[in-house]
């Protein structure tokens, strides 16, 4: 529900479609309506625009809020502003469709972790340094062997492996669900020459990939699926991976395991997820590792460290078969 010229008309039926796309309700279809009486507003218990129901009911409702014909403002982690933040409405389409309370404290520490990226890399420019990572060394030797000519990076941060990639010859998609990270990703691309190799979206690994099936040649993931998702989640991302993926395609990932220091320290969120310093972390067991694998052919578990904790990890290579 809007009032007549409402601004936020058009930016909230755009997100509104995105986030039921983003919950799997592509088919699910709404309709505006335009409140221009206070007599319709107090019948209607219409308390400012836009406003979201579901089946009759406010999404976001505010008890004790007066009715009227006014703007609506919505508190998100970057302050005031004249929508909803996508993730609680995402959260709360899935609780209106009878989502579960594991789903809502699963979307308030993603939101959470999201908000905690965009700190750090707002506060540390450059967390992780320009010098590429072991794993990405040894991914670009596989993917140049499996004669890939572009790679799809995931969680690529401030990109040090994306530059890397562009570098060494690769067409480079980076993707990360913070816009901070990339934003330095794309500075760095200019100064380092590979701006045109270079192509950067924000993206939540947990959503559909913005990608035509079997598109990429390669896919790499630093570090990524090892964070603050459930095992459905890891599961489906991988699953948009094989979808991207040309038969015959590398995907490379890393991820921190069950033998690591951290693992069983700090905060439990369940499913083998440990926060610690702000940092949520899915420790893997192996046979996620073997589960993820399936329908692909396992080439590699590789176990190595990274940093001074040390971080202890598995490099994992597993391709698509043609
Ligand atoms: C441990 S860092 C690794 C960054 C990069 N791969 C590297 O090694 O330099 C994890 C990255 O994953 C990103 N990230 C965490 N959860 C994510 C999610 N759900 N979707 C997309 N990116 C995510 C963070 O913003 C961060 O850049």
């Amino acid at each position: 529900m809007v009032v007549a010229d409402c601004p936020n008309e058009e930016p909230a039926a755009d997100l509104l479609r995105q986030a039921l796309d983003d919950i799997g309700q592509r088919e699910m279809s709404f309709t505006t309506r335009v409140i221009s009486e206070q007599a319709e507003a107090e019948r209607t218990g219409f308390i400012g625009s836009p406003t979201v129901l579901v089946d009759g009911r406010d999404l976001f409702a505010e008890p004790g809020r007066q009715p009227g014909l006014t703007c609506r403002i919505y508190r998100t982690e970057g302050g005031l502003a004249g929508l909803p933040a996508l993730g609680r409405l995402r959260q709360a389409l899935k609780s209106a469709a009878g989502g579960s309370a594991d789903d809502g404290r699963q979307e308030e520490l993603a939101e959470a972790q999201r908000a905690h990226w965009q700190q750090t890399y707002s506060t540390h420019s450059g967390l992780y340094g320009q010098t590429p990572s072991a794993p990405a060394r040894h991914a670009a030797t596989v993917f140049r062997a499996a004669d890939a000519k572009d790679v799809l990076e995931l969680g690529a941060g401030h990109g040090r492996d994306a530059l890397y990639f562009a570098r060494e010859g690769f067409t480079v998609l980076a993707t990360d669900f913070s816009a901070t990270g990339l934003d330095q990703l794309r500075t760095a691309a200019h100064e380092h020459g590979v701006a045109e190799r270079v192509t950067t979206t924000v993206h939540d690994v947990c959503d559909p990939l913005p990608l035509a099936d079997a598109s990429v040649d390669a896919v790499f993931a630093h570090m990524l699926l090892c964070m603050a998702l459930s095992t459905k989640e890891i599961h489906a991302a991988v699953g948009e991976v094989r979808r991207v993926l040309r038969p015959g395609g590398v995907f490379v990932y890393t991820v921190r395991h069950t033998g690591d220091a951290h693992y069983g320290a700090g905060t439990a969120h369940g499913d083998d997820i440990f926060e610690h310093g702000g940092f949520a972390v899915h420790f893997f067991p192996r046979h996620l590792v073997d589960d993820l694998a399936d329908g692909w052919t396992l080439d590699e578990v590789h176990a190595f460290e990274e940093g001074d904790l040390p971080r202890r990890l598995w490099r994992i290579t597993q391709t698509l078969p043609r």
